[in-house]
């Protein structure tokens, strides 16, 4: 059984078979019998009337690989992503002469006004948080950046203060902390519990599944919103599922490769508000967000997918 978001991706698979990329579709899904939609779905930030696109682009190796390949392979993936609706692009501070590239894409005419750009800081000492802090409104071009975490809670104790008056004098319109290491979960849990967080990013895909035990439902007690890391586990995930194939009841939620059956596991949490997925590849970008459309593997489905790959 598989849950429907009313979704359909007939005239995204007629786009992408146009850019060479071969996604087979199911036929209940081509057959018309669903609405139109050629825009990634959005779910909402929790208590406010904004919404993010449920696929967003983790820009860390393309972003690190500037000083070799240059910044088209991020202009070709960020315009993927905007093609289909989608918005959110989560990055790290790097060298100062890498985000001066990197800020010249984000703030390219094309661009401009279209992203939602997570920022980080993920420094020791007070005075280089505030550093990376700066470098991060220059990346974006403004004096607010949409969203500041503090990168797998480094130095947080020192970094936490100044990250809730930056919220308060407008710098930054969201807040919030990252984790992408199981062992780091418990305390974790515990910062949220206490502080006033508006966005967790946590590490989450079918193979790394300890987030949906404690830290999704309580972002959901909360009214966090979440972002997903690791949807493939740095590219891990594609070591291990090398060589085997698909199973046909992958097609049961409309999954038609490997990597979209990660992300559909992902998707399917109701506490995620959007899965990060990192890529060199707009074609990459392209079959991820085809993991958006029709329909998300329910809890009896997600408990078989866990069962398929743990042996993976
Ligand atoms: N603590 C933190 O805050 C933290 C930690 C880790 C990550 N993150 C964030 O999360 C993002 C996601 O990063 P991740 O490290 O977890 O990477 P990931 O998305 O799990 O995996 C990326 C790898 O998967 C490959 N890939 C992507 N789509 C593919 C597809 N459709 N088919 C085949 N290969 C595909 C990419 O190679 P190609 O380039 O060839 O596509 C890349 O090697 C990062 O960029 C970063 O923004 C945050």
């Amino acid at each position: 059984m598989a849950r429907s978001y009313g979704t359909t991706r007939r005239s995204f698979l007629t786009r992408l078979a146009g850019l060479g990329v071969v996604l087979a579709a199911p036929r209940a899904v081509l057959g018309n019998t669903l609405p139109l939609q050629e825009v990634l779905p959005t779910r909402p930030i929790p208590g406010t009337e904004e919404t993010l696109p449920i696929v967003g682009f983790g820009s860390s190796k393309p972003v690190l690989e500037i000083p070799t390949e240059g910044t088209e392979p991020l202009f070709g993936v960020i315009r993927m992503l905007l093609e289909y609706g989608g918005r959110v692009v989560d990055t790290s501070p790097r060298t100062p002469e890498i985000d001066a590239e990197f800020g010249e894409v984000l703030t390219a005419p094309e661009f401009i006004g279209r992203l939602f750009v997570a920022t980080k800081i993920n420094t020791d000492g007070e005075a280089s948080g505030i550093e990376q802090m700066r470098q991060n409104q220059q990346l974006v071009g403004s004096r607010t950046v949409d969203l500041l975490e503090v990168e797998s809670m480094r130095n947080l104790d020192v970094h936490w203060p100044n990250v809730l008056r930056w919220k308060d004098s407008g710098e930054a319109r969201y807040i919030g902390v990252t984790t992408s290491s199981i062992p780091q979960h418990e305390v974790f849990e515990s910062f949220m519990r206490t502080q006033p967080l508006d966005f967790v990013q946590v590490n989450y895909s079918v193979m790394e599944p300890n987030a949906e035990d404690r830290l999704l439902p309580l972002a959901q007690d909360l009214g966090l919103a979440v972002l997903i890391n690791r949807p493939f586990m740095n590219g891990n995930y594609f070591g291990r599922v090398s060589g085997r194939e698909l199973p046909e009841w992958a097609a049961e939620f409309d999954c038609t490769s490997w990597a979209q059956f990660s992300l559909k596991y992902i998707l399917a949490h109701p506490a995620v508000t959007c899965a990060l997925t990192e890529t060199t590849n707009p074609e990459h970008m392209a079959e991820n967000i085809g993991a958006a459309f029709g329909r998300l593997p329910d809890e009896a489905t997600k408990r078989r997918m866990r069962d398929l790959v743990q042996d993976f």
